[in-house]
């Protein structure tokens, strides 16, 4: 049904069809006016006339016409056990076995180790994930490691400053030593890089190896009270914030 009762809804024929793609808004006019376009089963000669997108049903020539679709953006709680691949040659259980199947290609941003629990995004924006990942924008990830023992001071500070792993030094990370046990040690540290194995890498350089590692945060996004295993769609204002974060003097 057209909006007649309702004038400004939805959005005007030839803006819809050139956002679908079909045309310059221009062109799509010349469509509209030859009697190309269809507005549910019905001729629509009229420039003027509204299209509300998901209600109405348009179709050029006879061919249905549709917007693209909008991206998607995800944060997982990734549970150990899983790796970060949609599709694993060795049969092993992926994180792809926590979406649900919807015909998108999915990518990751970033990778956690099979055995790293916590916070995971994945999108089908590849730009976007690319984006986060470069190594030039130094998006923060903050991560719990369980170390074993009880590193010093000095050690942490190491660790601060920045330490010779063999793919080259580190960049300076936050370190704050949270509790400890018997025979082992809860440490936050927040990195800005995104190197394979680089927290486990850093902790083994100290020699207090990783036992638990559990990432909490990617830049502003937190995990907040996800459950493990679960799945939440990122509101719009962390999409945004993600993007701000990875701008040439967002994290360095
Ligand atoms: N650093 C690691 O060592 N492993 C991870 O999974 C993430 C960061």
């Amino acid at each position: 049904m057209m909006s007649s009762d309702a004038p400004r809804e939805g959005e005007r024929l030839q803006k819809y069809l050139a956002r679908c793609g079909v045309a310059s808004r221009r062109a799509c006019e010349e469509y509209i006016t030859a009697g190309r376009v269809s507005i549910n089963d019905v001729v629509s000669t009229e420039l003027g006339v509204r299209v509300v997108e998901g209600r109405d049903v348009v179709t050029v020539d006879g061919v249905v016409v549709t917007p693209p679709r909008e991206h998607v953006y995800y944060v997982l709680h990734k549970p150990a056990g899983y790796v970060t691949t949609l599709d694993d040659p060795e049969s092993r259980a992926t994180v792809a076995e926590l979406f649900p199947q919807d015909g998108r290609r999915l990518f990751t941003v970033g990778r956690l180790d099979r055995d790293t629990t916590g916070l995971l995004l994945l999108t089908d924006d590849g730009e976007f994930a690319n984006r986060l990942m470069h190594p030039r924008y130094h998006v923060s990830k903050s991560y719990v490691a369980r170390v074993t023992g009880t590193p010093g001071e000095s050690d942490l500070a190491r660790l601060r400053r920045g330490v010779e792993l063999d793919d080259g030094p580190t960049r300076p990370a936050e370190v704050e030593r949270l509790v400890n046990g018997a025979g082992w040690t809860d440490v936050r540290i927040t990195i800005s890089e995104g190197r394979k194995r680089q927290v486990r890498r850093m902790f083994s350089h100290i020699h207090h190896p990783v036992m638990r590692l559990h990432r909490e945060c990617f830049g502003p996004v937190t995990l907040g009270t996800l459950a493990e295993g679960a799945v939440r769609p990122l509101e719009e204002s962390e999409v945004r914030a993600l993007l701000e974060s990875a701008t040439d003097d967002g994290g360095a």
